[in-house]
């Protein structure tokens, strides 16, 4: 199990009309991994990029000193595997979908897989855990949704938390290196909760894209996290 916390900003709240720029200026103020919402209004009520946006942003996607950054792509999209594919190519390093838009959950993951991409499953705040029971030997990733997906700015569900718990459980027993992200509404003020549950990979929009300083914003959750 991995023990390293990555802070994964979601350009969700970014400025769109200068994606490229924020891209690259939360990964001077150090974010890990670059968090892409995906959201088709149809699985979710809103509407936001796709794979030709994903591939414009990927050369943004790098440190200054030439390190890619990994792109974290979850898909609020039904059905999955089209999309999915898409992102492959377009550059995505890890795709996540929720198992309930899609009729073949294995079988997605699988071609997920296949296309040379981490793979991930997404947990909205009412869904259960159980298709784990059979698919996480599979997968790299488990994201527990902690606002009901489609919006950036919600508030933190609290029942979250103890998901996070039994997600834990899951990956220790299982024994693999399997990351668990928790998404939506984590603060400074709240990600040190997140991570005592489990969690070791942040997604942060708002908290992050909602102040002026970056920098400031991800040494302070880090900071909460060592604490
Ligand atoms: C919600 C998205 C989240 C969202 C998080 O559907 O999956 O990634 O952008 O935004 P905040 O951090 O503002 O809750
Ligand atoms: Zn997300």
């Amino acid at each position: 199990m991995s023990t390293i916390h990555r802070i994964a900003p979601s350009i969700l709240s970014a400025d769109f009309a200068r994606l490229g720029e924020e891209v690259r200026s939360v990964i001077a103020g150090g974010a890990d991994w670059i968090h892409f919402d995906v959201m088709d209004n149809h699985y979710v009520p809103n509407l936001t990029f796709g794979p030709m946006i994903c591939s414009a942003l990927k050369p943004y996607a790098v440190t200054a000193d030439g390190r890619p950054v990994p792109v974290d792509v979850h898909l609020m999209v039904q059905p999955v595997d089209a999309l999915a594919q898409a992102f492959a190519q377009a550059g995505a390093d890890c795709i996540s979908f929720h198992p309930d838009a899609s009729s073949h959950v294995h079988r997605s993951v699988q071609a997920i897989k296949a296309a040379g991409c981490k793979a991930g499953l997404v947990f909205n705040p009412a869904a259960p855990l159980d298709v784990l029971d059979w698919m996480i030997e599979e997968i790299d990733l488990i994201c527990i949704m902690s606002v009901n997906p489609g919006f950036g700015g919600q508030s933190f569900i609290e029942s979250a938390l103890r998901k996070i718990e039994l997600a834990r459980q899951r990956i220790d027993a299982c024994g693999k290196d399997i990351r668990l992200e928790v998404d939506g509404g984590i603060k400074v003020d709240n990600i040190a909760r997140a991570a005592v549950a489990g969690a070791d990979t942040f997604v942060a929009g708002s908290a992050i894209f909602g102040q002026p300083d970056y920098r400031r914003v991800i040494d302070a959750m880090r900071a909460a996290l060592k604490g």
